[in-house]
């Protein structure tokens, strides 16, 4: 017998209750019959015209409802907060865990028996999984796909990556401001996401090698016919889910995460996937660290796309995509069940590259050992993460003497100074951008480097930082450090003239500096982490976990499938 379906309490009474919710929505036309049991799926939408990346999810939008109609099931399309990456200030990441909150609230209000999420933007992808996964209805993921690739004087430009090295080379005297200026029109020629492997591809790439979206998802184009068909199959299929009960927490298993792990090696993927897989993973209810992510360490970068590789989204497409990918990870992904009811390796079935430059095989990858790598040590006890595929290799076997910026302002103020006391072995230190102390982890530790250093040819230095990167930015850039230097890290205690040593292989981040002395700089430290006395921000200073730990609030980790009731839970 088929369970009843969840819509029935709102849907299903004949009475005063079930004639309001049916009144009011037949207000848009809706007839009788699309209330007579049928699986009605929620389509959570993040699209707006300040978060460009998403622009084309009204579109998707459309193709998801035909699909629900023509398998038999009412599709309603509801909003939900949209954080637009390139236009929030202070940072989008700020947000990422309220727009959560807003995803897990409209789903557990309102009658709906399965969900289908539309996100591209980097943080609209894990905010609506966060918020899906605390409430665990049947759940599917359609993203907005990547712009056409850029173009700029017969070259193809990627998002980001680019605009980070013309602005270097600006700065160096390489190129001219009317070129940089230029540039602009010829990155962003289509709707979607950034079309380098950033974060929005990124969490669309490990969405898909999790199986909680269908294949091919991550790289077709936004613009692409196929997208709009994509939609289509999901709104069908998530119908299917509801009828089979098939529920997010059954695909995002540990399994699925580890696959995640893997993938995001293999993609060359963003630091980012690490925070926002821990913390969709808090929400599950699985016990995901930052030493799992070690299973990715040896996993060699397969995918040449940009930052760490050449090539383009749109290139990744057509070369064959995530099914190639997933293909080619076969003896190393673990089994784990799909939103299509099979296990992952279906995906690869019939996989086939048609570019091996774009898409390398494990016996010719473009790097042999592509996975973040997770740093310990006395300056990060809870950890750091750089991602070696984006750095430089000499570097990340490193040690020097420290120089210091105290904030964000003292970085800006100060990097460009021809007196500053840097060379190129030193170590770059910036305080104060995790969690608490920006308010929001923004990505601005790949801090520029120095201009008088810039001239001199000098392309990449050891950076440390408590902030995040942009999935498509590059450099031996350590980030996450845990604690945070607000939240009384040693990253605190770090001044100018300390020896630092990274060294990747052996996973080690340290301040060669004497227990004592450090003792005594702590005995003198004063936290000075921005305060708040409300709204938003203050929620999330006072209740934000530390990096390690996905920066989630502390009181939404887990999972509540109940409805709000009047009785407390
Ligand atoms: Fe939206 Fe890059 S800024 S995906």
């Amino acid at each position: 017998m088929t369970k009843e379906k969840r819509n029935r309490a709102w849907y299903g009474k004949q009475d005063k209750d079930g004639f309001i919710h049916r009144s009011w929505m037949k207000n848009q036309g809706f007839p009788d019959h699309a209330f007579d049991g049928r699986p009605i799926i929620g389509i959570c939408n993040t699209w707006s015209e300040l978060t460009p990346c998403n622009s084309g999810l009204r579109d998707l939008a459309e193709g998801v409802k035909r699909g629900v109609w023509e398998a038999g099931g009412f599709p309603v399309e509801f909003p939900v907060m949209s954080l637009g990456e390139t236009q929030m200030k202070p940072t989008a990441m700020l947000f990422r865990n309220l727009l959560a909150m807003d995803v897990e609230e409209s789903i557990r209000a309102y009658g709906i028996d399965g969900v289908v999420l539309l996100g591209g933007c980097d943080k609209t992808t894990p905010g609506q999984l966060m918020g899906a996964a605390s409430v665990d209805l049947p759940t599917i993921v359609v993203s907005s796909g990547p712009m056409l690739n850029g173009k700029f004087k017969g070259k193809d430009i990627g998002s980001g990556t680019d605009v980070w090295k013309f602005s270097e080379a600006v700065r160096a005297g390489d190129m001219t401001l009317k070129d940089f200026m230029n540039a602009e029109s010829g990155m962003s020629r289509s709707k979607g996401v950034c079309m380098t492997m950033g974060t929005a591809s990124t969490m669309a790439s490990v969405v898909e090698a999790m199986g909680m979206s269908l294949p091919t998802n991550a790289a077709l184009p936004a613009v692409d016919a196929r997208r709009m068909a994509l939609s289509h199959l999901t709104g069908k299929r998530i119908v299917e889910m509801v009828e089979e009960d098939l529920k997010l927490s059954q695909v995002m298993t540990r399994a699925a995460f580890e696959n995640a792990i893997l993938a995001n090696a293999a993609v060359g993927g963003s630091t980012n996937a690490v925070i926002h897989l821990l913390a969709i993973a808090g929400r599950v209810g699985i016990d995901l660290s930052l030493d799992d992510f070690e299973i990715g360490t040896d996993i060699p970068l397969l995918v040449n796309c940009m930052p760490s590789g050449k090539y383009l989204m749109e290139d990744f497409c057509y070369a064959g995509g995530m099914p190639v990918v997933l293909s080619e990870l076969k003896d190393k992904l673990r089994p784990a069940k799909t939103v299509m009811g099979g296990d992952i390796m279906d995906y690869a079935d019939g996989a086939e590259c048609y570019n091996d430059d774009v898409i390398r095989s494990f016996e010719n990858p473009l790097k042999p050992a592509a996975g973040l790598r997770v740093l310990r040590g006395n300056l990060a006890p809870n950890g750091a993460i750089v991602k070696p595929s984006a750095a430089t290799e000499r570097l990340l076997e490193h040690e020097g003497e420290a120089f210091v910026f105290e904030s964000i302002e003292d970085m800006k103020a100060n990097i460009d100074r021809e007196d500053l006391p840097v060379t190129a072995d030193t170590i770059l230190v910036l305080k104060g951008c995790g969690p608490k102390g920006y308010p929001g982890m923004p990505e601005v530790g790949n801090m520029p480097i120095p201009a008088k250093l810039v001239k001199e040819g000098v392309r990449d230095m050891v950076r440390v930082s408590d902030a995040r990167m942009s999935g498509t930015a590059f450099g031996t850039v350590v980030l996450h450090v845990s604690p945070e230097a607000n939240a009384g890290g040693n990253l605190a205690l770090v001044q100018t003239g300390d020896r630092l040593r990274l060294s990747a292989s052996a996973g080690a981040l340290d301040l060669l500096v004497a227990d004592e002395v450090l003792a005594e700089r702590r005995a003198a430290w004063e936290p000075d982490a921005p305060h708040y006395t409300r709204g938003y921000a203050k929620m999330y200073v006072d209740t934000v976990l530390q990096a390690d730990k996905g920066a989630d609030l502390d009181f939404l980790v887990g999972k509540d499938t109940r409805p709000v009731t009047r009785e407390s839970h």
